[in-house]
């Protein structure tokens, strides 16, 4: 795979009974690239990136990312559990936090999958785990402190504006140290200031966190304002793949949305 890229998607198919869900579909996501994924209702847009994290497990195709210390891995040899550990995590379109935690809490339960410590340990707070302890929460606070919600820290995640809950969700995603994170329709139940927050804050995440971000979104104005190149499907299969103007000028996105010739 070549050195600049974050992900690489060859010749995927998956079927489900009859029908071609995704359909012989490549394409390729740079390294700290916005890269959007677009299409009409049940174009497969889902099921690319249940493929992607081996949700599902495609019935052909090549999935190569890059993860930490850059080492490229086949992703169809590895079990749904241990992609996050590679470096790939999505988000779920609907925020998950514990109400009755603080919302540094909540980050921390996001830094969990890399303790090396023992939770026994941790139980006895031995001082190799106090130490570990230490350290995740001094990045969960840097983490927060990025995404300006420093001042918070210490507050119950129940009770807080969407928009803010949404923020605490990527700090725990971030706490993960991603290479690639797989955003699913992160705009739904935002209202117009919010999304313009998002965008500002997904851009201020590949450009501090290092890491390639794709998009599913409906919402073209956040799409067409963030993204560096956009992949537009209907059907499971390719229309084309350009920068936000290039899609908006292509005939064949124009009739997948729009149904006209
Ligand atoms: N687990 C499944 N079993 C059977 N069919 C499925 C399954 N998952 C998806 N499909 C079908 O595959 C096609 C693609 O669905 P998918 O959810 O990927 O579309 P989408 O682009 O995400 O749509 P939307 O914009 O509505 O979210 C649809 O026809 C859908 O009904
Ligand atoms: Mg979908």
């Amino acid at each position: 795979m070549a050195e600049n890229l974050a992900l690489q998607v060859e010749n995927l198919s998956i079927a489900f009974g009859g029908l071609k869900a995704v359909d012989n579909l490549t394409f390729d996501i740079k390294k700290k690239e916005i890269f959007g994924l677009i299409g009409p209702n049940g174009a497969g847009k889902t099921t690319v990136f249940n493929c992607i994290t081996q949700f599902y497990k495609p019935d052909q195709g090549t999935l190569l990312f890059r993860g930490h210390g850059d080492e490229v891995t086949d992703l169809t040899t590895r079990p749904v559990h241990d992609i996050i550990r590679h470096g790939l995590v999505r988000t779920f379109q609907n925020v998950e936090l514990i109400r009755e935690l603080s919302i540094i809490d909540n980050v921390l339960i996001g830094g969990h999958i890399d303790y090396k410590t023992h939770t026994l340990s941790q139980a006895l707070q031995l001082p190799k785990a106090r130490a570990e302890e230490k350290r995740y929460r001094a990045e969960a606070e840097k983490i927060l402190e990025n995404l300006g919600i420093l001042d918070r820290k210490d507050m119950l995640a129940g009770g807080q504006p969407y928009g803010i809950l949404k923020k605490v969700e990527m700090a725990r995603t971030l706490m993960a140290r991603p290479k690639l994170i797989i955003l699913d329709e992160p705009a739904a139940g935002l209202n117009d200031s919010e999304t313009l927050e998002l965008a500002k804050m997904i851009r201020k995440i590949r450009d501090t966190f290092d890491c390639a971000i794709l998009l599913v979104e409906h919402d073209m104005r956040l799409v067409m304002d963030i993204c560096d190149r956009i992949c537009a499907i209907n059907f499971g299969k390719l229309l084309t793949i350009g920068t936000p103007k290039e899609i908006q000028q292509n005939k064949a996105v124009q009739t997948a949305y729009l149904g006209v010739d």
